[in-house]
């Protein structure tokens, strides 16, 4: 076995990881009903000997649940359903995040439980389709949240990470990226508010720092982190002037909020620009705690970053997706399964919990 750093022991505030290797969080469509199921506890705990498990996007509301079989944390039976899956990662040494991902206006009514509906910072359709039971649409125009709108998606978002804690999960992942409900108040484009939440750097910054603040004061800032993707260009987010501000800004003030690390995800290995040099240097400046990169690493890229200090841990995303056993075949650098990208987001076990170890 090898003695990289990669593959020692590492601390996430009060928390012992096996290794400095995270399941980056992957959205696999398994979950009909919305539902966590045995499937899906046996995929997690198959990849369980990563250091940190960061589970799918998970909605925290109704009304978040955008895509099709995508899994909730709001309800009695998805709190039952999240159990097996810690239960499974906890019996093999792991320790996992779930992520809450509202996926605000990246969505369809046709997606979501009677009742629910299509809300967002402001009544901006995300550019391109959202597939659904009747074939794929385009996104609609979602309602533009008020005030009590705001109130209860932050409650919620706290519900759903006390939630999480009675599943038996380590900590929550807020999901601030993608250009899901949380970036989008970030991003111009799709938040044109006048009132306090937005117009300004700061007023587009205060719905999440609201959100970070409330579930850090609900289960505690240690076991809480959030996913950012500066420069993304998911779910219709597009490049905007005050892209370098809005992020060193939101990391200074996400600090005082006590969360235990921020998430980068540099989308560039997807097309998307890179974030720049100087603004990845100046989030890890502001930063106090632990700072998780993502986005294209592999074993040599990983341990230089370790190595460089640019990052504490690092994410994993489709090696750790098609390689349950990632961490023993980076150690023994073995080669690598490649994702079946067709099975990505279909029913059942294959290309989900067939893919080969290496032993
Ligand atoms: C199938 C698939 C589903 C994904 N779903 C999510 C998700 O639910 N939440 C999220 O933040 N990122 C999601 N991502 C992005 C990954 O977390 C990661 O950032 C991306 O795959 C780049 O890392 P990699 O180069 O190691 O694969 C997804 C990626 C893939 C391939």
């Amino acid at each position: 076995m090898s003695t990289s750093p990669l593959f020692a022991s590492a601390q996430l505030g009060s928390l012992t990881l096996a290794n400095h290797v995270v399941m980056a969080p992957m959205t696999r469509s398994r979950a009909p009903g919305n539902v966590p199921n045995s499937l899906m506890a046996e995929y997690y705990g198959q990849r369980a000997t990563a250091g940190l498990i960061i589970t799918e996007g998970t909605s925290p509301s109704p009304n978040g649940l955008g895509y099709i079989h995508i899994p909730g944390l709001y309800s009695p039976e998805q709190v039952e359903g999240w159990k097996a899956v810690t239960s499974a990662v906890h019996a093999k040494g792991g320790r996992s995040f779930v992520q809450l991902m509202h996926t605000g206006r990246v969505g369809h009514e046709r997606n979501l439980p009677e009742g629910a509906e299509v809300v967002a910072p402001s009544a901006v359709a995300a550019s391109g389709e959202m597939v659904t039971a009747a074939g794929k649409q385009p996104h609609p125009v979602p309602r533009a949240m008020t005030e009590a709108d705001l109130g209860k998606a932050r409650d919620e978002f706290v519900q759903a990470a006390r939630n999480a804690i009675a599943a038996g999960f380590d900590g929550v992942e807020l999901h601030g990226a993608n250009g899901y409900l949380l970036e989008q108040f970030l991003n111009p484009a799709s938040n044109v508010r006048t009132d306090a939440y937005g117009g300004s750097v700061e007023k587009r910054c205060r719905f999440v720092l609201e959100v970070a603040q409330a579930v850090a004061d609900a289960i505690g800032g240690g076991k809480v982190g959030i996913r950012l993707s500066p420069y993304g260009v998911n779910g219709g987010m597009t490049p905007y002037a005050e892209i370098d501000p809005t992020y060193t800004y939101l990391t200074e003030k996400l600090a005082s909020t006590g969360l235990q690390y921020i998430h980068v995800v540099d989308h560039s290995a997807m097309g998307a620009p890179p974030v720049s040099a100087d603004l990845k240097a100046a989030m890890r400046k502001a930063w106090p705690r632990t700072v998780i990169v993502c986005g294209g690493f592999d074993r040599a890229k990983a341990e230089a970053a370790l190595a460089e200090g640019t990052a504490d841990l690092v994410a994993f995303g489709r090696p750790l997706l098609a390689n349950p056993d990632l961490v023993t075949r980076m150690a023994k650098d073995l080669p690598l399964n490649t994702p079946d990208f067709a099975r990505l987001y279909t029913p059942g076990p294959q290309g989900y919990t067939d893919y080969p170890t290496a032993g």
